[in-house]
């Protein structure tokens, strides 16, 4: 079986291609390297012994991801090519859309002509908004408050109406929460650019020394311990979740939606204690004004998947800080 992976050099699709890889796919990668480097996917074939075809492209470039589709034969396709800082976003919303919603029309629009329905789309928790209730359910309402959120419904609109019109395609749309950690290898892990906007890789960068303390944006919000809570999922799990969606698309024609995430909600002190545990140091804060846009706390209901999938994250907040320590120590200066 072929999987397309765009946007496979990339952090989550990088871990994706190991567990493809694994599995038995062959995989064929295609990534303009704006947010990463060709050398994640020579260690993914360190990893695994296998090898993967890589086109370095963008995803808009029409002709070109038209002779991938000539030249290769895709049983089914993971679309990670985007953009995703949200802050970004709200300074580059044109950007943002012609990646994210533009890339993924071109997308769409070459497997219907090349008859390659299947396709698993990452769309991000984010979609929901500053929910009423937690933990989120599929069916929540959906309301994203930036660019980066509007886009990824847009394409989520896009894929339901494609369907609605042919319901031979296989679609699945995964709402990721809070993908955190890296390969237990040490070989791959998240390289963010420049300074990092979430709070694994800024915590690691801390444990580093790269920076000497971490800001805990607000200990006023009605949590456990007054910092934000979110739903860190290990992107291993994360991994795996795809291709059990591509195995349970793979039986019937089909749209779903799934949350992946751990369905646990921890704070900010909680993470910053389980990497203390995981790295044996401190990690000095002080608490600063809230972000703007920062909800108080998001996490899933893990229900719906694991009655689909039969997909249960088996990692916890431990190995998370674990794993991502040792990606941090192996490389504290990511892939150069
Ligand atoms: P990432 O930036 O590491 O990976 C995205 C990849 O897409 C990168 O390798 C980048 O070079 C590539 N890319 C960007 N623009 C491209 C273009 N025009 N043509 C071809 N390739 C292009 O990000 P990630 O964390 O691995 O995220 C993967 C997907 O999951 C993204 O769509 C993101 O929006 C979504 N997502 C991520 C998170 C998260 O917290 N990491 C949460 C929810 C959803
Ligand atoms: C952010 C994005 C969201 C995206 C998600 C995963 C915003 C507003 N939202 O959400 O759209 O889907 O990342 O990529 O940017 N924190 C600190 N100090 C830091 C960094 C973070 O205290 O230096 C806190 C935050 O206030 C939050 C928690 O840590 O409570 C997690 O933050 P982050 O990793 O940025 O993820 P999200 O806020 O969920």
């Amino acid at each position: 079986m072929n999987i397309l992976v765009t946007g496979g050099a990339g952090y989550i699709g990088s871990h994706t291609c190991i567990e493809l890889l694994q599995a038995g796919y062959n995989v064929v990668v295609i990534d303009n390297l704006y947010n990463s480097s060709s050398q994640s996917l020579k260690h993914v074939e360190k990893i695994t012994g296998k090898k993967i075809t890589f086109y370095e492209l963008d995803i808009r470039d029409k002709k070109a991801l038209n002779k991938v589709f000539e030249e290769n034969c895709f049983d089914g396709v993971i679309h990670f090519a985007g953009l995703k800082a949200v802050g970004e976003s709200v300074k580059k919303p044109m950007e943002y859309y012609n990646v994210n919603v533009y890339g993924s029309f071109i997308l769409a629009e070459l497997m219907k002509k090349f008859g390659c329905k299947t396709l698993v789309f990452s769309s991000s928790a984010t979609v929901y908004g500053e929910p009423n209730v937690i933990p989120i359910k599929e069916d929540f309402p959906l309301s994203p408050k930036n660019p980066y959120g509007r886009s990824k419904l847009m394409v989520e609109t896009y894929l339901r109406d494609i369907f609605l019109e042919n319901e031979s395609w296989h679609i699945g749309i995964l709402r990721y929460f809070n993908p955190a950690g890296a390969h237990e290898s040490g070989l791959i892990g998240e390289d963010p650019n420049g300074i990092p906007n979430n709070l694994l890789p800024y915590i690691s960068q801390v444990a580093v020394g790269k920076f000497d303390k971490l800001k805990i944006f607000g200990d006023d919000y009605k949590t456990h311990d007054g910092t934000g809570v979110r739903d860190y999922i290990h992107v291993v799990d994360l991994a795996k979740g795809h291709l059990m969606a591509l195995e349970a698309l793979s039986k019937k024609s089909q749209i779903l939606t799934l949350n992946l995430g751990s369905g646990r909600g921890q704070s900010v002190i909680d993470m910053v204690k389980a990497f203390e545990k995981a790295s044996s140091k401190k990690i000095p804060y002080e608490i600063v004004n809230r972000r703007l846009g920062d909800i108080p706390a998001s996490y899933t209901d893990t229900t719906f998947a694991e009655k689909i999938l039969g997909w249960k994250p088996k990692y916890d907040e431990n190995k998370i800080c674990e794993d991502a320590w040792r990606w941090q120590q192996n490389n504290p200066s990511g892939y150069e």
